[in-house]
């Protein structure tokens, strides 16, 4: 087993910074077009001893490969007392930097991480006037709980059935 499929088996056994952050200040949600992998972010913002914003912490949740975890476990870590200038300098390749170098197929998924980052620190554009009042206050994105990636997919009519998650397959 070669030293970057072991630390990715690691940060898979061990995640740091995996699951929702209700406190959260900033959530980013971004999805890979190429596997159909998604990745959602949670930020909290702080105020260090010079009086800088920085991320306090930042943890994750993934419908992901092995390396996209492993990507966002060790990308969490890194981004703790960044500004928001300093993590969006980042590219995947800087946040997957503690794995080792990854392997052209999985680069992928770690892009997948920084867009997830970029979507969550990004300012988002202003929603022009008459969209923004057609949305319902409780609708809007700052006055709703930030839900869980699973709970994106919960199906929005009044059946009250639950998300079905089908898992594929190991190919032969
Ligand atoms: Fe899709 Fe890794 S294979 S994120």
């Amino acid at each position: 087993m070669s030293d970057l499929q072991k630390r990715i088996e690691d940060a898979v056994a061990h995640p740091r910074n995996l699951g929702e952050m209700t406190d959260a200040d900033s959530v980013g949600t971004a999805g890979s077009a190429g596997c159909g992998d998604m990745l959602r972010m949670w930020v909290k913002f702080k105020e260090d001893s010079s009086g800088r914003k920085v991320i306090d912490r930042a943890t994750f949740q993934t419908f992901g490969c092995e390396t996209a975890i492993a990507v966002a476990s060790v990308a969490t870590e890194l981004l703790s007392g960044k500004t928001v200038e300093e993590a969006l300098s980042m590219s995947g390749g800087d946040l997957s930097a503690p794995l080792g170098a990854l392997p052209p197929m999985k680069i992928h998924c770690a892009q997948l991480v920084e867009s997830a980052l970029r979507s969550a620190l990004e300012p988002q554009p202003a929603m022009p006037e008459a969209v923004a009042a057609l949305v319902k206050p409780a609708d809007a994105a700052h006055s709703a709980p930030s839900p869980t990636l699973r709970d994106s997919f919960q199906p929005r009519d009044s059946s009250g059935g639950k998300p079905q998650i089908i898992f594929k397959k190991p190919s032969a």
